[in-house]
């Protein structure tokens, strides 16, 4: 599958070389749509984007005249990195600390994907110890730099701020994508979202589970050459392209799914929130209003990452989560080791950034006796980094 590269373009003189850039990786397995902010447009035509990338380019936050009224979202999500190219010193600062005020700034700012910036600038502009700040502070947001070279400036100055070769950026590009290949040939089995015990055929006892946490694992293990299967409970979200979606409603049907495909599994993730226990009898008919007080029976639930645990092989390596409220220290170590897994992630439903609905998670990864406390990122960043984490478990066997 094609890879999706947005490159946001700014007001500077190497704006004529991203030209030369979205030739060669429209050449290869890239799709690219170019943002422009209104400077690099009096450089460069958004018209010879369009002819290069075979796409629109956008060069305009407010232009009445678009479909899409939201359409920098539409971008950020599309995108599978976003490229600034050349980045000024201008953008560079604004991006670093979140100002969005066009096209290419607003989308950086939504997008949470990979980001990279290739700044070209005078001299003694990129040498000010501002730009060399808003640098530091860009690759400790987990940005790529290429970094601008040595060379004979357009301003005629020489120094250091001239933009990376066309041929350094792509091979920057390609290695973004290369590096996630990992996982090829590794069959990765993951469950996401709430489960619904039935009562009724109206009514389920469930939680607010969204599923996005497992969906952006299987995204990345997608991304990472994986073979991957996901058994869902019921969520608002799309089945991923190129992954094996199961849906499930129950617990019950989710252990079926899960033990199908157990045995083929090198990697079993279980994000899942599954119900621990549901209601003993579903009843046939609607229950009517009558008594006052109803009372209703539960029974338990399998526990499915205990039985991979249980049932775990030599090639696997599982991964279970903990959501808590209090304790999360300790239950989070007590799951790991009663329930067999390789490691457990552990997050707060009270913290800031984690939890159920948001885009965001906070959480502490436990391996053995290590414990590694990960700052607030990205659910897909965090999918990543579990995966990146496994690969090394399994490495070090
Ligand atoms: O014991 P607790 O439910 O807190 O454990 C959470 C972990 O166990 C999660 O990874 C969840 O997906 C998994 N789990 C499961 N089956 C259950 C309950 C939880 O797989 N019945």
């Amino acid at each position: 599958m094609k890879k999706h590269v947005l490159i946001g373009v700014c007001g500077g003189i190497a704006a004529y070389k991203a030209c030369d850039l979205v030739s060669q990786l429209s050449k290869k397995d890239y799709e690219i749509k170019v943002l422009m902010t209104k400077h690099a447009a009096e450089f460069v035509s958004p018209l010879t984007f369009e002819s290069l990338s075979h796409n629109k380019c956008y060069d305009d936050l407010f232009n009445k005249n678009i479909e899409d009224p939201i359409e920098h979202i539409t971008l950020a999500k599309w995108a599978d990195i976003m490229v600034l190219v050349p980045a000024t010193g201008n953008v560079i600062a604004k991006v670093v600390h979140g100002i969005a005020d066009d096209f290419v700034t607003t989308t950086f700012l939504a997008c949470h994907t990979k980001k990279m910036i290739c700044p070209a600038m005078n001299v003694h502009m990129y040498e000010n110890q501002v730009t060399q700040d808003n640098l530091s502070r860009a690759k400790k947001l987990g940005y790529t730099i290429v970094d601008a070279e040595v060379g004979h400036l357009a301003c005629n100055d020489t120094g250091k701020g001239k933009l990376a070769s066309v041929d350094t950026i792509v091979k920057a590009i390609d290695a973004q994508f290369e590096k996630e290949e990992i996982l090829k040939g590794k069959n990765v089995l993951i469950t996401a979202g709430p489960t619904q015990e039935a009562l009724d055929p109206v009514r389920f006892i469930s939680n607010h589970s969204s599923g996005k946490q497992g969906y952006a694992i299987a995204k990345a293990a997608r991304e990472m050459g994986a073979n991957v299967t996901i058994v869902a409970g019921p969520t608002n979200l799309n089945d991923l392209d190129g992954v094996n979606t199961i849906h499930i409603k129950s617990a019950r049907d989710m252990f079926e799914a899960v033990k199908e495909n157990l045995d083929d599994a090198n990697y079993i993730i279980m994000a899942a929130a599954v119900a621990d226990y549901r209601p003993e009898v579903v009843a046939d008919q609607k229950i009517k209003k009558n008594d006052d007080c109803l009372e209703i029976k539960m029974v338990k639930n399998p526990d499915i990452l205990k039985y991979a645990g249980e049932h775990k092989k030599d090639n696997q390596v599982i991964c279970g989560f903990a959501m808590e409220t209090e304790n999360l220290e300790e239950n989070a170590h007590k799951k790991l080791v009663s329930k067999n897994c390789d490691m457990l992630i552990a997050n707060n439903l009270f913290t800031s950034g984690a939890g159920f609905k948001t885009d965001t998670n906070v959480v502490t990864l436990f391996k053995n006796e290590e414990r590694i406390q990960l700052p607030k990122m990205s659910k897909e960043e965090l999918g990543v980094k579990i995966l990146e984490t496994l690969f090394e478990i399994e490495s070090e066997r």
